[in-house]
């Protein structure tokens, strides 16, 4: 019948939409996508609020075997897939969308709130961001991350890094790892892109009460706790709007 996408938003349960609800409540079947990112509760109070079993949907079920699950429950039944934040934040989740729209399937979009806009918070203006880049786990050969850092700031734009998630043990890459990866490819590439000096905005559990958002160089944003949650670091743009450098000042530390 329907596969309905719905962004769940950043923090808990109850930042889903009344919109969202209403469609969860009605689905036969409710998937979680949980290798993207992770909310700060535990999947036990989604189930409470919905009155649903949540079925966890990794990357293989998404990517490799949906015709045999989701898809295939979307074609008679009511299907929500859920997934924290927005749902067209990530790039994997097009490709869902495009699979269904092929095999002929109703699908429902409800939007939420993204990494990509609660950064707004920092006061960095939204439209001076330039191309956002992703610091993988593995990285001992990556340099792109780097490489949108320089291209970024060549044309004097904010640059967010999203960190990668590690799905086996549910740990995810921190501030500090990020700070510490582009000072070592820094070292390698013997540039003058990121160093010590460096301005970072270093920011945890987004959206939540208890985020964590904290300003200073890169090498003092390195002794700072972050502690659990999903991180993303910002290097900002060398040219600042006057609001944009007030706002920070809220956060140095
Ligand atoms: C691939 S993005 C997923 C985007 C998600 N669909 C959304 O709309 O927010 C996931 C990455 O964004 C960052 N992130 C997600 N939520 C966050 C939050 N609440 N606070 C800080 N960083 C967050 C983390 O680096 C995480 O690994």
């Amino acid at each position: 019948m329907t596969l309905n996408f719905i962004g769940i938003g950043l923090n808990d349960e109850k930042d889903i939409t009344l919109k969202g609800l209403e469609l969860v409540k009605k689905a036969d079947f409710v998937y979680l996508e949980n290798y993207t990112s992770k909310l700060n509760c535990n999947i036990n109070y989604l189930e409470k609020l919905y009155g649903k079993k949540i079925i966890l949907a990794d990357r293989k079920m998404v990517e490799m075997d949906a015709e045999k699950t989701i898809l295939q429950q979307a074609k008679t039944k009511e299907v929500a897939f859920l997934v924290i934040g927005d749902v067209f934040s990530a790039t994997t989740h097009m490709d869902l969308f495009l699979r269904a729209k092929k095999l002929g399937i109703k699908t429902k979009i409800v939007h939420n709130a993204s990494v990509l806009t609660a950064i707004g918070i920092t006061g960095l203006q939204l439209y001076k961001f330039g191309k956002t880049t992703s610091i993988p786990f593995e990285n001992e050969n990556v340099e792109t991350p780097y490489d949108v850092l320089k291209l970024n700031q060549e044309n004097n734009l904010h640059t967010l890094f999203i960190l990668d998630l590690n799905q086996n043990n549910n740990n995810s890459l921190t501030v500090n790892d990020a700070i510490r990866y582009l000072l070592k490819v820094e070292l390698k590439r013997g540039e003058r892109i990121f160093t010590d000096n460096t301005l970072c905005i270093g920011c945890a559990k987004l959206g939540s009460l208890d985020q964590i958002i904290k300003v200073g160089k890169a090498s003092s944003l390195l002794k700072e706790n972050f502690k659990n949650g999903m991180h993303c670091l910002i290097v900002p743009a060398k040219k600042l709007h006057f609001m944009e450098e007030e706002a920070l000042n809220l956060y140095k530390q």
